[in-house]
């Protein structure tokens, strides 16, 4: 068979675990797919910067184009809305199959790259882009696909849940914390974007159109952050037996469906309190399965690769073997209530 050609834009906290990963286990990933995976390149904007990782030298590039006209999957690990969107739909215009982590996009501009990528008969796969390590995505798309989901809820911001747990169980200042989320690779770019709920709610956002199989976006969402909490706050939450956690919440309502993020005040007895560090919890309600809970890490580099390695498996097989996933252009109208109609 043809080696299936892998190509990296980006080589940061997750970058450099995808690398190492497609690296170390060529010869497994070989197994699983049917066909050799190859690192075609992997894309920096400065290649003489050292790396966490070792990358054979001629793959790292700063030539974008040429990279991806010469894949057959191309792995989005930059974050951000722009280049990732254009390199993307470059991408799939080239006939390659996507995989990216990045749910601030797909948030934003989800139904143009569905769309681009049904259209021209390849797979976007985006495991990484909620939860981290957890596979969610793969259970709501398909294997939940023929219930009805009714309610997602969970804590799917691993830098929030870190910071607030270091604020209950140490009494560390809430600045302090957000630091240390940061240096241990949990944080965006921007860690605004976690505290102040943007993250949570782009991951809610997602998850609510596959659940739903309607368009939501990050703005219909309504979000609350966690940069008002005090010690204070959480000190009286300990008080009266409860912790507080960000919660996502995506829901089936009379007319239509319900999306938010905000804290809220959950009893020390609910499974969610004991969710700690930067590890995730989702709650899946359908009516024929019934309540469905995952669980574990939530962000960090080498968790997350996990997730980006297993769509790499996924879509290479497709590649080497036939299939494609799931599409997701077409979709139904229901309104997204407000929060006060809820
Ligand atoms: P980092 O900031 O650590 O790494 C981003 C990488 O992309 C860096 O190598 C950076 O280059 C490169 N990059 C960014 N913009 C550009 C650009 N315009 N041109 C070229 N290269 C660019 O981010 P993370 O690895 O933490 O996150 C990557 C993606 O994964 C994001 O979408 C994030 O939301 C998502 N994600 C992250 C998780 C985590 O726990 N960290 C978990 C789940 C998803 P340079 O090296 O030059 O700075
Ligand atoms: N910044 C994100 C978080 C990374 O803390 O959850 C994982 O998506």
């Amino acid at each position: 068979k043809d080696p299936v050609k892998i190509a990296v834009l980006g080589c940061g906290t997750v970058g450099t675990q995808v690398v190492r990963l497609l690296t170390e286990q060529a010869d497994d990933l070989a197994w699983r797919v049917g066909a050799p995976v190859v690192l075609a390149g992997v894309y920096v904007r400065d290649t003489a910067v050292p790396r966490d990782v070792v990358v054979p030298v001629p793959s790292l590039t700063s030539d974008a184009e040429a990279l991806i006209a010469d894949a057959d999957v191309v792995v989005e690990v930059m974050g951000g809305i722009e280049p990732a969107r254009t390199m993307i739909l470059q991408a799939i215009a080239a006939g390659a199959s996507v995989v990216t982590a990045n749910k601030a996009l797909l948030a934003a501009h989800g139904p143009e790259l569905y769309e681009a990528a049904d259209a021209a008969g390849v797979d976007l796969y985006f495991e990484a882009a909620v939860a981290g390590a957890i596979p969610i995505v793969r259970p709501v798309r398909e294997s939940l696909a023929g219930d009805h989901v009714t309610r997602v809820l969970g804590i799917v911001n691993g830098t929030t849940n870190y910071v607030l747990d270091e604020m209950t169980t140490k009494g560390l200042a809430y600045g302090d914390v957000v630091s240390e989320a940061q240096r241990l690779g949990y944080a965006e770019a921007d860690p605004t974007a976690d505290v102040e709920g943007y993250d949570a709610a782009a991951k809610a956002a997602i998850l609510a159109s596959l659940a739903f199989h309607q368009r939501v976006s990050l703005d219909v969402v309504h979000r609350e952050g966690i940069s008002t909490v005090t010690a204070d706050d959480v000190a009286a939450a300990a008080d009266s037996g409860h912790v507080i956690k960000l919660l996502a919440i995506a829901e089936r309502v009379d007319g239509g469906v319900a999306v938010r993020v905000h804290p809220a005040l959950v009893p020390l007895t609910h499974p969610l309190a004991g969710v700690h560090g930067a590890f995730n919890a989702v709650f899946v309600e359908a009516e024929a399965a019934g309540s469905l809970m995952f669980y574990g890490q939530g962000a960090g580099g080498a968790p997350t690769a996990s997730a980006v390695l297993g769509d790499v498996v996924s879509v290479a097989r497709h590649i080497a073997q036939g299939g494609r996933g799931p599409l997701e252009s077409n979709y139904a109208d229901l309104p997204v209530l407000p929060i006060d109609q809820v």
